[in-house]
């Protein structure tokens, strides 16, 4: 499916942001865990959580949905080894979070994907599960994954050689579904979903210093009839980027989750000279939320500090977007995780900014943007290799452009935004299907 987007004066009005895709797919895994009714609000009805609300109903769990709730129901059978192949379709936080929670279930399973996740390394994890005894055989670190009988060990320790919050999660995930203790060293902070849910829960997670010591010590979680999903800051970039590169543009974005593992891509644009503004700055279920007003903003391109990197990892596309507009160079280093995403974004994003005509350099780990204020895109086709951050992202400036901006191969937007071409339109976007 193509989309095209055309050019446009001004984004005006107010949306409510969409459920956050990584606590909707923890709150899935660890309320299962927790075998009780528990009723889930504002859960991202998107294709990666619901392919692994599937995988989980597969191995037992009993998850019904009905738009954005999710009923987790008690079971009186323990999970098992289900029938099926568990396909995680694109989505690798869905595959390596349930490989940690059913090495840790000792139950066995074969895991499928699609293209993309295919492709995508998943030693990361089954390193340290091998470590921590679990029992799997992959096709060179790679899908097809087969999940065979093994016995966790107590009390494993692990550093980290990657910041990843995948890694980090599933590896918790193994330890509380064994009902064990775990010790992780991070290089640099991550996004801590997994740890705020077990909070949450009354689970016991210590931090070290910095808080890149993460200790979970098993407890018995004791359930809540009920859990908020706050809305995705990921998601909610696209419009903020938009707001900000059109003109006399005015938007507010309700219900944004703004954990501080999460929303440096605020911080950046703020330094790059946004107009931001947070309002209702509350707390939801363990997790900060509030709503964020955009204006139109003149930007000046920065040097993005390394240590935010892991924080504002989704948001390098569109943010690539944004330092096209600006004034001045933004350099991004030490970013080579952007290669093994659902597409290498790095080069995705380079491709894209040459057909716009945005000068820039390209890196192994990082691209330098030499952004201007006169940055208008001419008339063009950009492949978005099925990404759907890389879609949104060149959709986006789309809007900046002479004679609109045709991205192809937009399916993957339902991954994570699947109303995202409506929302954008009733802000005064002018994005059709062609
Ligand atoms: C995610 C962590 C990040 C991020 C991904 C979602 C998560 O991946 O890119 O979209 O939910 O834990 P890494 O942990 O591999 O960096």
């Amino acid at each position: 499916m193509n989309l095209y987007s055309h050019p446009i004066e001004t984004l005006k009005g107010e949306i409510i942001c969409p459920g956050d895709k990584s606590i909707s797919q923890r709150i899935l895994i660890i309320g299962s865990l927790l075998n009780s009714d528990i009723l889930v609000k504002g859960f991202l009805n998107a294709s990666d959580p619901n392919s692994t609300l599937n995988a989980l109903n597969e191995i037992g769990a009993s998850i019904e949905k009905v738009e954005n709730r999710v009923y987790l129901k008690k079971r009186s059978i323990p999970f098992f080894t289900p029938k099926k192949d568990l396909d995680l379709g694109n989505s690798g936080t869905g595959l390596r979070l349930m490989l940690g929670l059913i090495s840790g279930l000792g139950i066995n399973a074969n895991m499928t994907g699609d293209l993309s996740l295919s492709k995508r390394p998943m030693n990361r994890v089954i390193t340290p599960l091998k470590e921590m005894g679990a029992n799997i055989f992959s096709n060179n670190g790679k899908l097809p994954i087969k999940i065979g009988t093994g016995k966790i060990v107590e009390n494993y320790d692990y550093q980290m050689p990657i910041a990843s919050a995948q890694v980090k999660s599933c590896l918790i995930l193994a330890a509380l579904a064994s009902r064990t203790n775990i010790k992780i060293h991070e290089p640099k902070v991550t996004r801590d979903h997994t740890e705020r849910i077990i909070e949450y829960f009354d689970g016991k997670i210590n931090y070290g210093q910095e808080s890149r010591e993460i200790k979970f010590s098993f407890q018995e979680l004791k359930p809540s009839s009920s859990y908020n999903i706050v809305g995705d800051i990921s998601s909610a970039s696209f419009v903020i980027v938009a707001a900000v590169i059109s003109q006399k543009s005015e938007v507010l974005i309700k219900n944004v989750g703004l954990n501080n593992t999460r929303s440096g891509l605020i911080k950046v644009l703020s330094l790059m000279g946004a107009h931001i503004e947070v309002q209702n700055r509350r707390v939801e279920c363990n997790e900060n939320v509030g709503d964020i007003f955009v204006k139109s903003s003149t930007l000046k391109g920065i040097n993005i500090p390394e240590e935010i990197i892991p924080n504002i990892i989704d948001e390098i596309p569109i943010l690539s977007i944004a330092a096209s507009f600006a004034l001045g160079t933004t350099n991004i280093t030490n970013a080579s995780e952007l290669r093994v995403k659902e597409s290498d974004r790095l080069n995705a994003i380079s491709e894209g900014l040459t057909k716009i005509g945005a000068e820039h350099k390209l890196f192994e780990d990082g691209i330098s943007i030499y952004g201007s204020l006169d940055t208008i895109c001419s008339s063009i086709k950009i492949n978005s290799y099925g990404d759907h951050r890389i879609a949104m992202s060149f959709l986006v400036a789309g809007i900046r452009s002479n004679n609109g901006i045709k991205v192809e191969n937009c399916k993957n937007i339902e991954t994570s935004f699947p109303h995202f071409k409506e929302t954008m339109n009733l802000l005064g976007a002018n994005i059709i299907e062609e």
